[in-house]
């Protein structure tokens, strides 16, 4: 089906009304400041970009147990919470819209991260190959612990309290995070969960826990603030599926009946942050059409041609820019004037101060 819809079409998001198609993806930049709070320096990043359609926060742990790299903030004490308002108070102020993203890593993390020292928590006791972020630099991933299955409430819980302190912080919404081989999507894939109880083994049992999360959170919010991020075609973070056409088929028809605000789709273009040359296999965002009955937003390698493209085709809805809007915190500007993009600088993604976070040039004073 072909529209004549782009990137500068208004459109309904659930309950909000967005001047634009143009989403800013979720984007870990490890700057929250001690007790993982965020800070005036975040507010003034994000409130740069505040001409986005819809602003999706970096992804943000719902407990200490949910960290995985150093600096990430979280959305589980009074002072994150209060951080938080900096951040949505200035968005709103200059006329933007931001939902929070809510966070458990899983495996993904560290003893040194941890509280306690304790060991990473997963479906299964499964180590990911690689190395994890430490405050320490680079440590072999550990394997962790396999949570028991009373266990599980507690994090559903996690989760729900999360969005309600969300709801307290002033977003507009919030989107859960299950893609990129964090928790919940350990639990989807068969490569990362080989649990016996009722969140192992079938399809419909490994989406358990990401329906019980979505259904807590949905209780905060209602489905028209809530949005759920799944990467079908992602491998970043040792994942696997032996069947992922037919898991994540069953999950985007799943999420039906919470009518939800969007599915959000990592584009097989892109695996975390990098673009891959040839994306022949995998699932892009027509493949879920015919199954998801809401909003789509796909997120991944896209420019300003691709975004339009996708648009117009019919297969999405909004398009989510990462890189793109690290470097062009005016990007809807700088695409509605055919306008040079600023290159992102990859040294300054994770960490690190002002410098490659609020010092990028917007148009206006580029041209002054
Ligand atoms: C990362 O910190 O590298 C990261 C975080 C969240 C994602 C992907 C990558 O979804």
């Amino acid at each position: 089906m072909s529209t004549n819809v782009n990137l500068f079409s208004p459109v309904k998001l659930g309950s909000l009304e967005l001047p634009n198609r143009i989403v800013m993806a979720p984007l870990t930049r490890n700057r929250a400041a001690a007790g993982n709070v965020p800070t005036e320096m975040n507010a003034t990043y994000y409130t740069q970009r505040a001409s986005a359609g819809l602003i999706i926060s970096e992804a943000t742990q719902v407990s200490p147990q949910g960290q995985g790299y150093p600096n990430t903030p979280g959305i589980h004490s009074q002072e994150q919470v209060a951080g938080w308002r900096l951040v949505t108070d200035a968005v709103h102020a200059h006329g933007g819209r931001i939902f929070l993203q809510l966070w458990h890593v899983g495996r993904i993390s560290h003893p040194s991260l941890q509280p306690g020292g304790e060991l990473p928590v997963a479906p299964s006791a499964i180590a990911p190959e690689g190395d994890a972020s430490t405050l320490e630099g680079p440590k072999p991933y550990v394997t962790p612990r396999a949570l028991e299955t009373a266990e599980i409430p507690g994090i559903v819980e996690d989760y729900r309290k999360g969005a309600e302190n969300a709801l307290a912080a002033g977003f507009d919404g919030v989107e859960i995070h299950s893609a990129n081989g964090y928790l919940l999507d350990q639990f989807l894939q068969n490569g990362t969960n080989k649990r016996t109880d009722e969140y192992g083994g079938s399809i419909e049992n490994r989406a358990r826990l990401l329906m019980e999360v979505t259904e807590a959170v949905v209780g905060v919010w209602g489905g028209e603030r809530v949005g759920v991020r799944l990467s079908p075609s992602g491998t970043f973070n040792s994942m696997s599926d032996s069947n992922p056409g037919a898991l994540f088929s069953y999950v985007a028809a799943a999420l039906n009946r919470f009518n939800l605000a969007y599915l959000h789709l990592v584009d097989p273009r892109t695996d975390n942050h990098n673009t891959v040359e040839n994306h022949t296999q995998g699932f892009p965002v027509g493949y879920f059409r015919p199954i998801f009955n809401g909003t789509l937003i796909t997120a991944g390698g896209y420019d300003l041609e691709l975004g339009n493209a996708v648009l117009a085709s019919g297969d999405a809805d909004l398009v989510a820019y990462g890189r793109l809007y690290i470097a062009n915190p005016d990007l809807p500007e700088r695409f509605a004037a055919n306008a040079a993009l600023n290159k992102p600088d990859r040294d300054t993604f994770y960490g690190g101060d002002e410098k490659g976070y609020i010092d990028y040039p917007s148009l206006e004073l580029q041209t002054a």
